[in-house]
């Protein structure tokens, strides 16, 4: 973009950004990062951005996962795997449903910073300024950990190195894994839906059980040894992203190289503001929150200003209305893509809306509220004829107990047993796999539609 730096957003109001107290110790440490590699490279946020453009004619589907923040403290080998594991099997669950293939993305190797409904927190009368992810500051209730600290970007970057090593790793060395699809399903206990899910896990074993049958060994199935992989996060610490951000010189654009593909959140998507400013010179996938006041005019600003080519895969909306309120939003916004002929990849977040406080006083969502608003979503699309492309979760691949419901219920009194979560609660591994053969469900319901408009 020839009329955009990328320090253009300094001249813009902020919001949701740290007061550094030390501005030479942020100058260093800004230097220090821009003088660093980054960690993805242009033809791999191409790539992306073919795969989502896909996704939004229905030839693909996005399944874009992970922590709401990822911890320093909780930072592990176990934990990565974990998580890509179980996005793996939700793909595998995904791409049964859909027929179509599915684009992995984390919420990972960069998912730090986070924007919170609050400048301050009070304990037992005591005020402090609100924790902003491991970027930033630190979660202990003390003045000193609430301090930003701009040296915490440093740890970020090479904990995001790491882990996009680790990712790289896994997703060249094959995942046999794939092939235990009953197992995935033993914690389920009896029960209707248990009983529903399993058959859905049996008939995808059958269908790997037949490719083998025919000579389509795993060795030979490249898709199933090798798959790609790809990192999100907010792009809401903006000196973070900044520093990161090189000039491609195949393409002569501008890559934010923190990440494959970044988004901006729902408090942070002001038309003038810096991080619109900020995407909107970048050539990576955005991905936009929308939320129950996104207007229809600042969205059609907003698709003008972060895609003005109208370049398929470019922007992704991610619907987060909360359960009972898609209705009320998601068909005026809809709307307004029609009236501009925009190209763009319709998700659905079923996380952000739908926080509640358990009477045990963790912050905690309903499995069942993040189900329905999953199931407004795909309605409304049917409804109207778009294109329902993709889901967007927290979870993690930990057998922790955030998110109540599920299966295998986690009921309001088990909040306090494995809660571990820095921010917001996250769906566990067995209510995510069970989440994966929902949308599974929906989305063959989306082929069957599409199967008969095309006859
Ligand atoms: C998030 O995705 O972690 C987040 C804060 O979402 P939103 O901006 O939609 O509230
Ligand atoms: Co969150």
């Amino acid at each position: 973009m020839a009329d955009w730096q990328k320090s253009d957003w300094r001249n813009k109001p902020r919001v949701q950004m740290p007061d550094y107290l030390d501005d030479a110790e942020l100058k260093a440490v800004e230097a220090k990062l821009a003088s660093y590699p980054p960690l993805v490279f242009a033809g791999e946020a191409r790539r992306l951005k073919a795969q989502l453009g896909a996704a939004s004619r229905g030839e693909a589907f996005l399944l874009q996962g992970g922590d709401c923040a990822e911890s320093f403290e909780q930072f592990s080998a176990d934990g990565i795997r974990d998580t890509f594991k179980v996005m793996l099997q939700m793909a595998m669950v995904l791409t049964y449903g859909a027929k179509v293939p599915v684009v992995k993305v984390g919420r990972m190797a960069g998912q730090f910073a986070k924007p919170r409904s609050a400048p301050t927190e009070s304990v037992d009368g005591v005020e402090l300024p609100s924790y902003r992810g491991d970027i930033i500051n630190e979660l202990a209730f003390t003045s000193d950990a609430r301090i930003p600290n701009p040296n915490k970007m440093l740890q970020a970057y090479t904990q995001a190195a790491a882990t996009l090593n680790l990712l790289r790793a896994f997703s060249t060395g094959g995942y046999a894994d794939v092939h235990q699809v009953h197992s995935w399903t033993l914690g389920f206990t009896e029960g209707e839906k248990a009983t529903k899910y399993r058959d859905m896990a049996n008939r995808i074993s059958d269908t790997l059980d037949f490719m083998k049958a025919a000579g389509v060994t795993s060795e030979r199935l490249h898709s199933l040894q090798t798959v790609d992989f790809y990192t999100s996060h907010e792009s809401l610490l903006l000196e973070y992203e900044e520093a990161l951000t090189r000039l491609d010189s195949t393409s002569g654009k501008w890559l934010a190289g923190s990440g494959h593909m970044i988004w901006i959140g729902d408090r942070t998507r002001q038309p003038d503001g810096a991080h619109v400013e900020f995407a909107r010179g970048v050539q990576n996938p955005i991905g936009l929150k929308c939320g129950p006041t996104t207007t229809a005019d600042d969205l059609k600003v907003l698709m003008e200003k972060l895609n003005p080519e109208n370049e398929a895969g470019r922007l992704t909306l991610i619907a987060r209305f909360g359960a009972g309120s898609v209705g009320d939003h998601l068909p005026r916004l809809i709307k307004a893509v029609q009236e501009e002929g925009a190209n763009v990849l319709w998700t659905c977040d079923p996380m952000h809306g739908n926080t509640i406080k358990s009477a045990t006083g963790y912050k905690t969502r309903p499995f069942d509220s993040v189900l329905r608003e999953v199931r407004e979503f795909f309605g409304v699309h049917k409804a109207e004829g778009t294109i329902p492309g993709g889901v967007h979760f927290e979870m993690t691949g930990q057998d922790v107990t955030e998110c109540t419901g599920g299966v295998r219920a986690v009921t309001e009194e088990d909040l306090s047993a494995r809660y571990h979560t820095a921010c917001d609660p996250r769906l566990n591994a067995s209510q995510s796999l069970e989440l994966a053969f929902l949308v599974a469900e929906e989305l063959s319901d989306r082929d069957q539609a599409k199967a008969a408009a095309a006859v």
